[in-house]
């Protein structure tokens, strides 16, 4: 039944835009829309994104991927056409969904592919659209539409479909406002199903708190939480953290005034705000000293310490740290008054000072 109504043609784009239409209509009679702070620069490159991303990029990684089998391969062409369809799906997915992880990772960890992902994170506000804001070479360098197009070569076009299909309807979910998953932590009796259902699938409060402002908010982990579809890849790879509701900000921490132009076709296009990171080289300057800082701490209050040395508000984090492999360290005041915190970041007690930089 469900490979009949793949073999339809463009099936899967049609579920994808009734995907789109679905959210947008809920998000619409929600009020959400309404409310909004979002710019007419969001919704341009959001937009834009979108139509880009299925009309021009998938079809052009699909046609270099045909043209290079064809040459070098062309035995190979639909050779798995005739595999059992669950696991051409259950190979595809898998794959995708893991080649997704690692690279959305990678985009948080090395300055250049964070330059490319981070106009995802200057939203303030989710939303289904949000799930499309990326640049433009984002698209075209990640890993799992390149596999898509080779598993469609290789004959398996209905088990991309579906895999698309069912990734739209998690992610799309999983960034929209409307939270479906709140019912389920708000009621008791419900919380069992969603402790299952976060385990498999990407629910709208561990993605959220992906795209929280600072880990300083309990519900915010933005250094982790990178699956797409499943969560299965942050348990294995511990990068996981469930929560049980949602960010209080969203978007990051240094704010800067870039133009849509400058966000999404980064690096062709320069920001003209000299403060933006699209108008700075990848390496950022290291602000730390060696000498401790003393500050006065509050029992009980949260506080970020800056783990990468490159904050400017040291030795506290800044929101610096996003495009390498640091990331801040929360703590708690346990008493009230003047304490030396660590600015040669090598102290073995961080966030304190141990002298350890009087051996340096
Ligand atoms: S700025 Fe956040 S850890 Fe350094």
């Amino acid at each position: 039944m469900i490979e009949e109504i793949l073999n339809i043609e463009n099936i899967d784009i049609y579920f994808v835009i009734g995907i789109i239409l679905f959210f947008s209509i809920l998000e619409s009679i929600s009020g959400f829309l309404k409310n909004s702070n979002r710019k007419k620069g969001d919704w341009i490159q959001e937009i834009m994104s979108f139509f880009v991303l299925g009309n021009l990029i998938k079809p052009l990684i699909v046609f270099l991927i045909f043209k290079a089998g064809d040459f070098y391969f062309p035995e190979y062409r639909f050779a798995l056409g005739s595999y059992p369809f669950i696991i051409l799906f259950s190979i595809y997915i898998l794959t995708d969904d893991l080649f997704q992880y690692w690279y959305h990772r990678r985009a948080h960890e090395t300055p250049f592919l964070w330059k490319l992902h981070r106009p995802h994170h200057q939203a303030e506000e989710m939303g289904y659209f949000v799930s499309y804001r990326n640049a433009l070479l984002y698209y075209l360098l990640m890993p799992n539409i390149w596999w898509a197009a080779l598993v469609v070569f290789l004959g398996g076009a209905k088990a991309v479909a579906l895999g698309l299909i069912l990734k739209q309807l998690v992610i799309i979910g999983s960034h929209s406002r409307l939270k479906w998953d709140k019912l389920f932590y708000e009621y008791a009796a419900l919380r069992p199903i969603i402790k299952v259902v976060e385990r498999i699938i990407i629910t709208p409060a561990f993605h959220h708190s992906h795209h929280g402002t600072s880990r300083l908010d309990s519900a915010s982990e933005p250094n982790g939480n990178f699956g797409n579809m499943f969560s299965l890849w942050d348990q294995i790879f511990g990068t996981a953290t469930f929560q049980k509701s949602y960010p209080k900000e969203y978007g990051l921490q240094q704010k800067t005034n870039d133009p849509w132009t400058a966000s999404y076709f980064y690096p062709f296009v320069k920001s003209p705000d000299p403060k933006s990171e699209w108008n700075s080289g990848f390496k950022k300057t290291d602000t730390s000293s060696l000498e401790a800082l003393s500050f006065s701490l509050t029992k009980g209050k949260n506080y970020l310490w800056c783990a990468c040395g490159m904050s400017n508000k040291q030795p506290f984090c800044d929101g610096s740290h996003h495009g390498s492999k640091f990331k801040p360290h929360k703590f708690t005041a346990k008493r009230t008054g003047e304490m030396k915190l660590c600015n040669c970041k090598k102290s073995n007690q961080t966030p304190f000072c141990d002298n350890t930089h009087l051996n340096q």
